[in-house]
């Protein structure tokens, strides 16, 4: 049996287009066109490809993107001058710094300064906080985009067995306690591994669905899952000229119930959570 296929692309296309029409209602009521601040340090020619990709979907969606983009070289001291001043224009309803920074950046230093009204990576203290305590300000945008694929594929998570591989701050950490909330693609039992973990393969065998966010290709193997296993895969590597996944997509879709593919799973779904951030915050700025 071959795994059901969970298309991102579709799912993203979907919530696109509700931020589009509930933006263009919120643009009616209060003249506000939810604006997002895209910051981007230096030539990464991936993070150049992702910041592009969110700015062209916030214009696809009639919101408004503006682009700073600063020289590989600048310093923490210049970076936070650039996110204060973007804390302080009311016409800016969202920052986004890419990430990763160059090395001589400061970097917790620079996301901890990031207003938290204005924070629609949900990197803040006080919004991931919020977010553990069960209250969102903002929800983290690849993890909730996992969520909201797990909702339209109709998987069962209550009191099922979730196991997230890697305990990154942007993705393992924050997937973990969704999965854990109370609510709809929730109520599960969550494990974390990570590079310390014992037993691994085992643990992961023992999963109903399992998410990949390591950051290692095709790291998850057919024999570590489950038959009829719910598989999300984070990853986004580039071997090659190739980009695939945490998952070793063919020889797992052979065992999965339904997996997602690189690309076009997570990846779109990402960007969808940010513009639906995008207009939350304009919205909470404008009460
Ligand atoms: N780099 C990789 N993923 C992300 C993300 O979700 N947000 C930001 N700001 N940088 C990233």
């Amino acid at each position: 049996m071959s795994a059901r296929i969970i298309d991102g692309k579709a799912v993203a296309a979907e919530i696109r287009n509700r931020v589009a029409s509930q933006s263009a209602e919120f643009q009616q009521r209060s003249g506000i066109v939810p604006h997002l601040a895209a910051v981007l340090v230096g030539e990464d020619p991936a993070s150049a490809v992702y910041v592009r990709n969110k700015q062209t979907a916030c214009e696809k969606a009639g919101l408004k993107s503006t682009l700073h983009r600063l020289p590989v070289e600048t310093t923490t001291e210049q970076l936070l001058a650039l996110v204060a001043r973007l804390n302080d224009d009311p016409g800016t309803h969202g920052i986004l710094v890419q990430l990763p920074l160059p090395r001589q950046i400061a970097e917790q230093r620079v996301l901890d300064a990031v207003t938290p009204l204005k924070d629609v990576d949900c990197f803040h203290a006080e919004n991931v906080g919020l977010m553990v305590q069960g209250r969102p300000r903002f929800l983290p945008c690849t993890p909730s985009g996992c969520q909201q694929l797990l909702i339209h594929a109709a998987i069962e998570t209550a009191g099922k067995h979730a196991v997230v591989l890697g305990r990154s701050e942007i993705v393992g950490k924050p997937m973990a306690m969704l999965l854990v909330q109370k609510g709809l693609a929730a109520d599960a039992t969550v494990t974390i591994c990570h590079s310390r973990t014992q037993n691994l393969s085992e643990i992961v065998r023992q999963a109903d669905i399992v998410v990949a966010a390591i950051g290692r290709p095709n790291f998850v193997t057919a024999d570590m899952v489950k038959p009829g296993a719910t598989v999300i895969d984070v990853g986004i590597n580039r071997v090659g000229d190739k980009l695939v996944g945490d998952v070793d997509f063919e020889a797992v879709r052979a065992v999965a119930g339904a997996i997602t593919p690189v690309p076009g799973g997570v990846g779109p779904m990402t960007i969808a959570m940010l513009l639906q951030n995008t207009l939350r915050a304009a919205e909470l700025q404008a009460i």
